[in-house]
């Protein structure tokens, strides 16, 4: 078995962080989305994976390197255009040959193994395995219709749903899939939906077997998605303190990496800061996961990622909920008149108290 990982994409739902950044590449407890993927299925086994990149390939070959961090071997595909989850697979074709596979859409995390999921098709060899889980939006997703424990149809991004299940982005795939790939035409989005081609294995009466998730399962894709996704992996988080912790009130189950300084501050779990950053007269509150070289000085924050670099200085107000880039410096206006200034990329979003 091997597997195929999608990292293409434009992540339109996550700019403006996206304009500089894979979506797979944004950390959740300031690990990138697509390792918690790919820890997973190599867990299950699997030593063959295939990365399918597009326009921030050079970035996602960067942070993943050739696999032998996790005794994987890695192999990356270009896409030449972001033209759907089907084309993706046909593109991959070549690497894939005969053999069957997991795909898994690289902003996608999940809580339980996938092990059994591998143990189970690999015995029963049926023509896909699809994953469901009941969503409140479902007209987001693609959807499935049941016949009691059987799939009899699937629509991608339904206007009337005629369910609230929605496929998640992990799927076990027999080579038959290509041959019905080869046949499909583009949506009306003007993709090659996988969803499309799953239903035409159900046309040609191949089966298709379908498991509802177990625990959580999240789509990283939006800026609310990503912060549910961060508490729900802070909500496992475990305690470690290898940094400097001076005069402060640590509570709670927090991770201060190596070279971090925090002087003055609380600091209320679950929390994660990373290496090299300086935390002094603040306040980090939970379910906030801030990355290397970052500084939080006489400010609050709780509930958000900071990515690496950033500088919050003296800001008045606490800042909830909110998802910070690369180098992104928020601070207190000096002189009169006060006043807010702002320099912000194209798509982002302020709001002030
Ligand atoms: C894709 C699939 C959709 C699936 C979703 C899961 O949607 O097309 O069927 O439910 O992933 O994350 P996309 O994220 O490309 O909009």
């Amino acid at each position: 078995m091997k597997a195929l990982i999608l990292a293409g994409g434009s992540g339109s739902r996550l700019r403006p962080i996206t304009f500089s950044m894979a979506k797979q590449l944004l950390p959740v407890a300031n690990k990138p989305v697509i390792e918690y993927g790919i820890e997973q299925i190599a867990r299950a086994g699997i030593r063959e994976f295939g990365i399918i990149i597009g326009d921030t390939g050079d970035a996602v070959r960067a942070a993943l390197g050739d696999g032998s961090r996790w005794g994987i071997e890695l192999t990356y595909i270009p896409q030449a255009a972001p033209l759907g989850l089907a084309h993706a697979v046909r593109t991959a074709q070549p690497f894939l040959q005969d053999d069957p596979f997991v795909m898994f859409l690289g902003d996608n995390l999940l809580k339980s193994s996938i092990e059994g999921l591998v143990q189970e098709f690999e015995a029963h060899q049926p023509a896909a395995t699809i994953l469901l889980a009941e969503v409140p939006n479902p007209s987001q997703f693609g959807v499935a219709e049941m016949a009691g424990e059987r799939v009899v149809r699937l629509e991608e991004k339904p206007a009337s749903p005629r369910s609230n299940l929605a496929l998640v982005g992990v799927y076990l795939f027999s080579p038959q899939i290509h041959s019905v790939i080869e046949t499909l035409q583009p949506s009306a989005r003007g993709e090659y939906e996988i969803t499309d081609a799953i239903q035409g294995l159900i046309d040609a009466e191949g089966e298709v077997r379908s498991v509802r998730v177990e625990g959580w399962w999240k789509d990283t894709g939006t800026v609310e998605a990503i912060l549910e996704a961060n508490r729900l992996i802070l909500e496992d988080l475990s305690s470690g303190l290898a940094g400097e912790v001076e005069q402060s009130a640590v509570e709670g189950r927090v991770q201060i990496g190596r070279g971090t300084v925090v002087r003055n501050s609380t600091i209320r779990g679950p929390v994660v800061i990373a290496e090299n950053c300086h935390i002094e007269e603040s306040f980090i509150g939970p379910f906030t996961s801030i990355d290397a070289g970052t500084r939080v000085i006489r400010s609050e924050i709780e509930n958000s990622i900071v990515l690496s670099e950033c500088s919050i200085l003296d800001v008045p107000a606490r800042i909830s909920s909110s998802l910070l880039g690369r180098g992104v410096r928020v601070v207190r206006s000096e002189g009169r008149p006060q006043v807010s200034r702002l320099v912000l990329g194209d798509s982002s979003s302020v709001e002030l108290p």
